[in-house]
């Protein structure tokens, strides 16, 4: 890799922001394309367009990046990584934006450069939408390459290091695989190489299968253990102790975020395709939408008995120290509680204002301030999203009802007003 290598970043969300931090940390030149020109226009002035990353990261590193309303500048770099988003249509995998995308792009791609997806999906997705163009226009494989390389960033989280984290790489034949894990094992310290793009791309699935049918089985458990009176939670503490064979999970309101709530789904529909049922990652989707449902029917016979008047509900992202509110059950305990006329707010210190659907319409909101002050309104508060910035300790004094759905207050054995869902 020569000192003039550029890298061009399309879809500078999630995912896409972390590549540009790491690549132009090491000082390689980054190329920013997002259709949300707002957000990148903000990296390049070096302020943060995420709550949870500091603008002081990208000071350092804007005179490293430039940012793109078109895809001209594309024929620029030398590797080419898409980021974009893969939702959900009705239960069938949506990769409408990464085709839309591709059919513009493709018209500026050049000799020689590397292409590589990192976008969560089906195995047999990055053939079936870039090879057939690649081969009648290049030689693929010889003069234009193609990689796969899924993500495995966990937003907010700062026990993980990017660089720590181990990328699986590969690639459409030898050359291209060896040149993606070229790249990445300038922001990685380890690249692992796999033969075949639709085991890397199964391999994403399966990690995040994984974690969907574990918290649905801890989802399930804690609704059964609060029926004999046991502490899911320190079950789990206990078996956690076992040193093989056991990886905690911890349930919760129900899954959120792009990932667990849609990836898996995914791996169902293709094999649908092939007349196959995929029955635990059914289930476990049944089960964790099923705890949210069973998470806002238990708060409301909390609120019938202690007479609750005014709630305040505590983070509305989906999970703690980020803005992510994409398929949040906070948002969706919010709207329940909402359409059945009850007093409440929330107060999310990433999320100040939000667009909420509430009887079919939508209501915007803005979070109230995460202040001692503002707090004394409130009767009750539920913990959806346990984000650090919250004063727990100052909570667990208010002598207020604290419904926890995040057992953050497990350990407070003298406040019977805290009560754990
Ligand atoms: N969020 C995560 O933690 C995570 C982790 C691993 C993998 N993934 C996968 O990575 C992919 C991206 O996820 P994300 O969370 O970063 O999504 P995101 O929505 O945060 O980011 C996608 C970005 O693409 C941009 N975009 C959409 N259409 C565009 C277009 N036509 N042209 C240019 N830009 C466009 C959007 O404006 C947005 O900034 C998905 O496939 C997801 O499943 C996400």
């Amino acid at each position: 890799m020569n000192k003039d290598y550029k890298v061009g970043i399309i879809g500078v969300g999630y995912v896409g922001i972390q590549l540009v931090i790491q690549f132009a940390k090491k000082k390689i030149y980054v190329e920013c394309y997002d259709k949300d020109y707002d957000k990148i226009k903000k990296i390049k002035s070096g302020k943060s367009p995420f709550s949870y990353i500091n603008d002081s990261v990208f000071k350092k590193i804007s005179k490293n990046i430039s940012i793109n309303k078109n895809f001209k500048s594309i024929t620029k770099c030398d590797a080419i990584i898409l980021c974009l988003p893969t939702p959900l249509r009705k239960n069938k995998p949506d990769l409408s934006q990464i085709k839309d995308v591709w059919n513009e792009l493709k018209n500026f791609i050049r000799k020689n450069q590397l292409i590589i997806l990192e976008s969560t999906s089906y195995p047999g997705t990055t053939e079936e939408i870039f090879v057939k163009y690649l081969k009648s226009n290049f030689e693929l494989g010889k003069n234009i390459f193609l990689a796969y390389s899924p993500e495995r960033e966990n937003p907010g989280d700062k026990n993980f290091e990017f660089s720590k984290i181990p990328k699986i790489v590969s690639g459409i034949n030898e050359k291209s695989k060896l040149l993606a894990g070229r790249l990445y094992s300038k922001i990685v310290n380890k690249v692992v190489y796999v033969d075949k793009i639709k085991i890397a791309e199964m391999a994403k699935l399966l990690e995040n299968i994984y974690r969907s049918v574990n918290i649905a089985l801890v989802n399930e458990l804690k609704i059964f253990s609060k029926r004999i009176n046991i502490d899911i939670n320190k079950v789990i503490d206990a078996a956690k102790t076992k040193p093989f064979g056991f990886q905690e999970f911890r349930p919760g309101p129900g899954v959120g975020g792009h990932c667990i709530p849609i990836d898996p789904l995914y791996l169902s529909w293709l094999a649908k395709k092939h007349s196959f049922n995929t029955k635990f990652i059914e289930l476990a989707s049944r089960t964790n939408i099923q705890t949210t449902k069973w998470t806002i029917n238990q708060i409301k016979k909390i609120i019938k008995n202690k007479k609750i008047k005014k709630i305040l509900i505590l983070g509305i992202a989906y999970k703690k120290n980020i803005e992510d509110t994409r398929e949040s059950s906070g948002v969706k305990i919010f709207e329940k509680l909402k359409e059945n006329k009850k007093q409440i707010e929330y107060c999310d210190p990433f999320v100040n204002k939000y667009e909420f659907n509430i009887n079919n319409k939508p209501v915007f909101i803005n979070s109230k301030k995460n202040s001692e002050n503002v707090f004394k309104k409130y009767d009750c508060f539920i913990l959806c999203a346990d984000h650090d910035v919250f004063n727990y300790k100052k909570l667990n004094k208010t002598n207020k009802y604290i419904i926890d759905l995040r057992a953050r207050f497990s350990n407070e054995k003298d406040n019977k007003k805290i009560i754990y869902v």
